[in-house]
């Protein structure tokens, strides 16, 4: 079984990132034969600062490396090492009806906003498309809101298929029935994750980077004692036992601590006893229980940047193999010598 997926890279990682997605994406290398991509092309639609657009990219593929990717089991590439996907963006959008793109949601929120938007942002879902179409995954593990992009590209992948395979029959894609010929383009099928709780942030909103209350995975020791310690609780005195309702210390606890350590804690917690203060500097001991090995490993790519280059290459070369036999046959298909 192939899985595919690409993640856009669009700024620090944090802890909400990892238990609302990246943990998920790194269990599925046991799964089969998984691909992982930073589709970084994707986030010049938002990102206009090279260096950023860079650092960012080189920042997801050191997160996913750190916190258990490994690249003998999955392959790792950036999106822009093989140019193929390009390729196949254009000969695919041949066959793209506008009307699709224009009821595509990034698009029309947008719009509706009423921000003009730009030609790679109605793309978008086209080289995404691509991305998929061009590894014949089995499956693409994505959360909620990329569904319809998914439907998108097996929309496509049929229409592709109807208008370059003599002898397609949508009702059979893969051949399998007398006389029907197997599709050009796979059919993906989206894996929705499961939904996942919502990590609060320090202040007790959802923890995201755009509220500026996040506990970054890779971030500095001393912001992040700062960020523990900050956050937010309220007046119970310390003998008094404390709210488990709107207290993100308590939900901050539950997610990091191992399940028999939390039984403890929680059982303090409500008996009364312990301050605060005694509960941050627990979460963040348990920070760096859970997440000291990443962040050590982290460094180390940091400081060894031609390993990373080195994982990325061989990624992409992996991947390359895969990408040019499929765009091959499209090249013939629609008369591409
Ligand atoms: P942010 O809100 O910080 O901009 P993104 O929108 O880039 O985060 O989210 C990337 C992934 O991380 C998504 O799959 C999203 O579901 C997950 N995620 C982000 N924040 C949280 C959170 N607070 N709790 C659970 N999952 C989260
Ligand atoms: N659009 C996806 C997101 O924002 C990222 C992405 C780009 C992707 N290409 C993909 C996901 C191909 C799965 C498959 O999360």
């Amino acid at each position: 079984m192939r899985i595919l997926s690409g993640v856009q890279s669009s700024g620090r990682l944090h802890i909400g990132n990892y238990y609302g997605a990246i943990r998920q994406f790194v269990h599925l290398q046991d799964e089969g034969q998984a691909f992982f991509f930073i589709a970084n092309y994707h986030s010049l639609t938002t990102l206009r600062d090279p260096r950023q657009a860079e650092t960012y990219t080189r920042e997801a593929a050191m997160a996913y490396l750190s916190l258990g990717l490994d690249p003998k089991k999955a392959v790792l590439f950036r999106q822009s090492d093989v140019r193929e996907v390009l390729e196949l963006y254009w000969l695919l959008g041949t066959v793209v009806p506008v009307a699709n793109l224009e009821r595509a949601t990034s698009y029309k929120d947008k719009l509706a906003k009423g921000i003009s938007a730009d030609f790679g942002l109605f793309a978008y879902p086209v080289l995404m498309a691509a991305d998929i179409l061009l590894y014949s995954p089995d499956f693409v593990p994505v959360g909620k809101d990329q569904i319809q992009h998914i439907e998108f590209a097996r929309d496509w992948a049929v229409k592709f298929n109807l208008t370059y395979v003599p002898g397609y029959d949508p009702q059979d894609p893969e051949g399998k029935e007398k006389g029907h010929a197997p599709g050009l383009l796979k059919l993906p099928a989206a894996r929705v994750q499961e939904d996942t709780a919502t990590v609060p942030g320090v202040d007790g909103q959802k923890m995201s980077k755009s509220y500026g209350n996040t506990i970054d995975l890779f971030g500095d020791e001393k912001e992040l004692k700062k960020r523990i310690m900050g956050i937010k609780t309220d007046s119970t005195p310390v003998e008094a036992p404390k709210p488990t309702e709107n207290a993100p210390l308590y939900d901050l606890l539950k997610l990091m601590l191992p399940a028999d350590r939390f039984a403890e804690v929680d059982a303090s917690w409500r008996a009364g006893g312990k301050g605060y203060g005694d509960y941050k500097k627990l979460l963040l001991a348990a920070f760096h229980d859970t997440f000291g090995p990443a962040r050590q490993r982290y460094t180390e790519l940091q400081n060894d940047p031609a390993e990373l280059e080195r994982i990325l290459q061989d990624g992409a070369e992996r991947a390359r193999a895969e990408a040019t036999q499929v765009l091959q046959r499209v090249r013939r298909a629609v008369g591409i010598p």
